[in-house]
This record gives C-alpha cells, sequence and structure tokens, in this order.
C-alpha cells in the first residue's frame, strides 16, 4: 500500500480557499509532490493541487502522458505557478476535474498560455502550454486560487453538477 492523500470533493469550503505561495521548494515540499503524483496517478488522472489534498500551499502536479497507450510517465511539479502570458485567443474544450467525479463540460479559456513557476529542485522555470496542457495548467492554477471550472458555467449548469455529485455520494458511488 503507497502513502496516498485523500482527494476532496465538492462542496467542500477548502475548495474554494486561496492557497498560499511556499518560501522555497524544500524536502517536504518534494514529498508532498511526490504523493500527490501518486495520488493523481491512482485516481486516475492529468492534473492535482494542493486545495484538493487538504493542503493550502501553491502546489501542483500534472502528467498529460497516454500510459494507457505505453508512454512514460512525465510528471510536472510546480510551486508558486504564475501565468506571465496569455493568448487573446481562445481554447474550448471539456474538462473535468478528481474534485467533480464523473462530470464534465466544455470550457472556454485563453488557448495558450506562459507559466512561471519552481520546479521539483526549486529552480525557477517556465512552460509553454497549448491545448490540453494548457487548460490543465490553467484549471489547476484555478484551484490554487479557489476556482472551479463548474465556476465558468451558468448557475443552473452548476447546480445540476452539484446535485449530480451529491446524488453520487448518496448513492456511496463515489
Ligand atoms: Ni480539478
Amino acid at each position: 500500500m503507497s502513502d496516498l492523500y485523500e482527494i476532496i470533493n465538492v462542496p467542500d469550503p477548502v475548495l474554494k480557499e486561496t492557497a498560499q505561495a511556499v518560501n522555497k521548494v524544500d524536502a517536504d515540499i518534494q514529498k508532498q509532490m511526490d504523493k500527490m503524483l501518486a495520488t493523481m496517478y491512482e485516481a486516475p488522472g492529468i492534473g492535482l493541487a494542493a486545495n484538493q489534498v487538504n493542503l493550502l500551499n501553491r502546489v501542483l502536479v500534472m502528467d498529460l502522458s497516454r500510459q494507457d497507450e505505453g508512454e512514460d510517465r512525465s510528471p510536472i511539479c510546480m510551486a508558486n505557478p504564475e501565468i506571465i502570458r496569455e493568448s487573446e485567443e481562445l481554447s474550448v474544450m471539456e474538462e473535468g476535474c478528481l474534485s467533480i467525479p464523473r462530470q464534465y463540460a466544455d470550457v472556454e479559456r485563453p488557448a495558450n498560455v506562459r507559466v512561471k513557476y519552481l520546479d521539483y529542485d526549486g529552480k525557477e522555470a517556465e512552460l509553454e502550454a497549448s491545448g490540453l496542457l494548457s487548460h490543465c495548467v490553467q484549471h489547476e492554477i484555478d484551484h490554487l486560487n479557489g476556482v472551479l471550472f463548474i465556476d465558468y458555467l451558468s448557475s443552473l449548469k452548476r447546480n445540476m453538477i452539484l446535485r449530480k455529485v451529491d446524488k453520487l455520494k448518496k448513492q456511496n458511488l463515489i
């Protein structure tokens, strides 16, 4: 048995909190990144932010590799990620979230972004993202600001999704 975090689901208020910057990427933060990755792979998902495991520091992990198609893992770990450039061009993609199980909706975001962050070794790094990676990194940074993909939907759609998750919980399906 590996040591995993529990993933927090809506409507837990921790998902609405703003996470705080880390001072540096030390051994504790690296341990957190490792454990978040293990939790994400187990789920399975392509991204996970600290709020989703009940931690309120600005840490996220992602891996968009297709392991089901034989690709090697390709983890990306970020501390203090910050969008430093975003395109005017927009992109619509269907998004889901490990904290909103089994629910999906189209979300519109800037098509391309450039993100500055501290990597697993604590070094300053930048990522140029487009397509799925762009949606994913923006979605995860949103989590650190207490924003969920359903916040971009009409209140009608959002409430429908929240009711569906509530129903799944009551049926012990999640
Ligand atoms: Ni999410």
